[in-house]
Parts: C-alpha cells; structure tokens; sequence
C-alpha cells in the first residue's frame, strides 16, 4: 500500500471526533475525554473513507506521546496501523519533537508486537496502572490488563 493512500488530517470541531474508534482503543471515555483537552485529533481516510484515528499529546518539548490510534475493525491487518504510525512518526518530527511514546495494556500482545515492529523499543512498565485509572476491569487475550507498558521511538 502507498503511504500517501492514508491521508490524515486534523479534526477541529468536537463534533467531528470519531468517539466510536476511540473507543476501540480505550473504553474509558473519561480518560478519552481528558486527553482530547490537550491533544490533537486527526483522522485517517483512505479513498475518502473514515478509517482510523490518532491522538497526540505533547509530553514536554522534546516528546510527544500517541494516547490513542485505532483502525476500523473491518480494516484491521491490512497494514493501515503500521502506516498511521509511520504518519504519526513524521507528523511529530515536522512538529520538531525528537521522541515519540505509546503506551498499552501488558494484555495487549497484538499491539506491542506492532510498535515493536514499527521500532519502538519498550521503555518502562506503569505498575497497576489499568487497575487504578478505569473502573471496570478489562481482559484481552485470557489476560487482565494491569500495567501500562511504555514504549519509546527516538527518532
Ligand atoms: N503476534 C505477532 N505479530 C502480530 C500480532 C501477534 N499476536 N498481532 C498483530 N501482529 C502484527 C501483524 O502481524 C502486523 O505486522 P506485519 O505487517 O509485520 O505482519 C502488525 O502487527 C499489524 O499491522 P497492521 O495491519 O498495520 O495493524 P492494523 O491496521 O490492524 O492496526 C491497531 C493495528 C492496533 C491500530 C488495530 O488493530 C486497532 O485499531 N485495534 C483496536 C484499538 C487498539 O487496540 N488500539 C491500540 C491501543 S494501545
């Protein structure tokens, strides 16, 4: 697939904000809710379709975290993900960060074999993380999401 196939582009209008992928990535609409204060939202198209999403949020003035990316389910494993991480790489390069961060659940085995595909390498584990930021208790893989493990790109 072309890299430029994937277009992204900022949302401004709450109106606009794709709750429903979003929400694939994270159930807490709380913590979603909390980080779209700060961060920016961009969509993904590809041949004008509504695809995925990506937040941003900066850290400090050198880093820039990914709180939240996801791929509707019917294109999922195609290779959009890769593609809207690369896209998220060069966005926070142009925007002159020198290091980017994703966080995920220690459930999460699809995901952290993606970043790591893509490059990140893990950086530290968050302890107990899930367990006291989201009410509800979450299961991936047989597997009860507890930490949060950051991974990091220096790019
Ligand atoms: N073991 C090894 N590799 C795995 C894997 C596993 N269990 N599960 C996935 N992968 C690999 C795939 O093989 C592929 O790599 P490859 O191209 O080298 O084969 C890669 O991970 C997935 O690539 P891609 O098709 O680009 O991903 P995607 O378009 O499905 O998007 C997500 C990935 C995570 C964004 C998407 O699945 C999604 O939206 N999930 C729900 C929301 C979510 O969990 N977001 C992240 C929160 S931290």
């Amino acid at each position: 697939m072309n890299i430029k196939e994937l277009k992204i582009e900022q949302v401004k209008e709450n109106k606009d904000i794709p709750f429903k992928l979003l929400k694939m990535a994270d159930p807490s609409r709380e913590q979603i809710e909390s980080y779209l204060k700060t961060g920016s939202c961009y969509i993904a198209k590809h041949q004008s379709k509504l695809i995925g999403v990506l937040v941003l949020n900066s850290v400090n003035s050198t880093t820039i975290e990914i709180k939240n990316i996801a791929i509707k389910e019917s294109e999922q494993g195609k290779g959009f993900g890769k593609v809207l991480l690369q896209q998220a790489e060069n966005l926070s390069k142009e925007l002159g960060y020198k290091k980017l961060i994703i966080g995920t659940g220690n459930s999460s085995i699809g995901q952290l074999a993606l970043y790591q595909k893509s490059g990140f390498e893990i950086d530290r584990i968050d302890k107990n993380f899930f367990l006291k930021n989201y009410k509800e208790p979450i299961f991936e893989n047989g597997i009860q999401c507890k930490h949060m493990v950051v991974l990091e790109k220096k790019m």
